[in-house]
């Protein structure tokens, strides 16, 4: 069986000190968290959950975007430690704790207003998926939001592997190597490079997980993508992902 959580936190811990960032750089930074942020809004006087928060980027934006309260989440022990650095160094009172997005039993039915999960999904199995958006749908209030963000499931299998982002797949497999674990990895803006990983899911994955954990409304999507902004910010870094599709952003009410 694929023991994708330990190679997760292993992945993670050797390189929680790569992700600090107090701005954006990696390609993401640009392409897919300012989308996202904005799917949260508003998020003023919001008890907020952050799944697979990292080092804490995007809950120390939501927090700063007015959230009265923040958890963040995170299997690996290193990525915790290095967000609870970034608390001391700016206090924002969010509280971090090591921790698995598939069991949330810290937290009570309907006690949570905004749940996010940002490039979470893609270290889970379809199981997985299954059982994290189950308790997501138990933790959120009647109207509280989900909001995550996924490689969208086609892109690795429309590129290469090269700069300035990938998943290694094999040629072919978009039906027939769901569930299987592929390397990846995501450029910064300075040369650098962050390693990640994919286990491929299906649109029709995400979609039936929604289903089968509760969700009943209709979502938003976003299917997001390099912009004539981001070329005009820095054409060399953007310009070999043009028109081509990155990432989704998904937005459900429970
Ligand atoms: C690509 S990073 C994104 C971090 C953060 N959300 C951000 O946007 O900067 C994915 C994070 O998900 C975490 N993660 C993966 N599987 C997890 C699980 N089962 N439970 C909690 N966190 C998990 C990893 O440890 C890692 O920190």
């Amino acid at each position: 069986m694929l023991n994708n959580k330990k190679s997760t936190s292993h992945l993670y811990n050797r390189t929680a000190s790569e992700w600090i960032r107090t701005q954006p750089i990696s390609l993401s930074d640009f392409t897919a968290r300012p989308f996202i942020l904005e799917l949260c809004e508003p998020v003023h006087e919001l008890r907020v959950l952050d799944l697979g928060c990292g080092e804490g980027y995007c809950s120390r934006e939501l927090s700063r975007r007015g959230a009265v309260q923040v958890h963040g989440i995170d299997i690996s022990q290193g990525m915790i430690e290095a967000a609870r650095l970034q608390e001391l160094e700016e206090a924002l009172e969010i509280t971090y704790e090591i921790g698995c997005a598939t069991n949330l039993k810290q937290f009570g039915n309907g006690e949570i207003d905004l749940i996010v999960a940002v490039f979470l999904f893609n270290y889970l199995t379809i199981d997985q998926t299954q059982e994290c958006m189950k308790e997501v749908v138990r933790v959120l209030r009647p109207g509280g939001r989900f909001v995550f963000s996924i490689p969208h499931p086609s892109f690795p299998y429309m590129r290469e592997a090269a700069y300035p982002f990938y998943f290694q797949v094999e040629e072919r497999g978009y039906f027939s190597k769901r569930d299987q674990l592929f390397p990846g990895r995501i450029w910064k803006r300075d040369g650098s490079w962050l390693n990640v990983q994919l286990i491929h899911k299906t649109l029709e994955d995400y979609f039936n997980a929604l289903k089968i954990a509760g969700f009943n409304t209709m979502p938003t999507l976003q299917e997001l993508h390099v912009t004539s902004e981001h070329i005009a910010l820095d054409e060399s870094f953007f310009s070999p992902l043009l028109d081509l599709p990155l990432h989704l952003a998904i937005r459900v009410s429970k």
